[in-house]
């Protein structure tokens, strides 16, 4: 899979992300599923978005023991979903367990992802919270190659540390970043934000876009600029 945006479908209900889902005639984007659309509408929303023709971003952030985590995952693998993610805190055997899985009997497997340390988290809150004395941006690699060596994808992170993370783990290695704002756009609650250019120039795999394309008067063409800003 090349560059591609994707677009965080944060709607409430089923009918609200099928409405959007609607407007799109000629293209199939990729979508992001997270937890609030997930655990309301349940796994049904997955297939039904599938059968629709898109491929799915599974944005669950698993964390638990490596048993559970494993199993968890096959489920969401035989759901059809096209990439998921955990949390690299989560360790690497339990980021070895999920892979083995996610593969399915013919040796496929979605897209595995790991968070590192999420944006909503400062360096403050890192020391206080979590008794981590390191730098944030040593952190965010050092889970990263974690995430590598345990043989992950990729990573989601800020677009900001999308670089380093590459440095660290090479160009191969996805990152797959969210924080994405038009240069004219509003950022509402987004503090460092990134245009879908200046993404690609850092080196991002995939943007995800939630707001600047499900809230624009005409989600189609936010998703079009997006597209060529970003891929084209
Ligand atoms: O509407 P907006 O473009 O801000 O949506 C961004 C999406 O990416 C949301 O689904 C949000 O939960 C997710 N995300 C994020 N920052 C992170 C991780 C995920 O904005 N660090």
């Amino acid at each position: 899979m090349g560059r591609d945006v994707i677009i965080a479908c944060d709607f409430p209900s089923r009918d609200d992300c099928m409405k959007f889902l609607d407007k799109f005639e000629e293209e199939k984007p990729f979508v992001k599923i997270g937890m609030e659309l997930f655990y309301g509408a349940g796994p049904d929303i997955v297939r039904e978005i599938k059968e629709r023709g898109h491929k799915i971003f599974l944005d669950l952030k698993l964390h638990d023991i490596p048993n559970t985590v494993m199993k968890a995952m096959s489920v969401l693998s035989n759901l059809g979903v096209d990439m998921c993610n955990l949390h690299a805190a989560g360790t690497v055997p339990m980021m070895e367990a999920a892979i083995k899985g996610l593969t399915r009997e013919d040796g496929s497997r979605p897209i595995l992802l790991a968070v590192t340390q999420l944006t909503s988290t400062s360096q403050e809150v890192m020391t206080r919270d979590l008794l981590i004395n390191d730098n944030i941006a040593d952190v965010v690699c050092h889970y990263a190659k974690n995430a590598k060596v345990a043989g992950l994808d990729g990573v989601v992170c800020s677009p900001l540390e999308a670089g380093l993370v590459k440095e660290a783990c090479g160009k191969e290695f996805f990152t797959v970043t969210p924080g994405v704002r038009f240069a004219d756009g509003d950022i509402g609650d987004q503090v460092r934000v990134t245009t879908p250019e200046k993404a690609k120039e850092i080196g991002s795999d995939y943007i995800v876009v939630g707001r600047p394309i499900t809230a624009a008067a005409d989600p189609v063409a936010a998703y079009r600029r997006c597209v060529a800003e970003f891929v084209g």
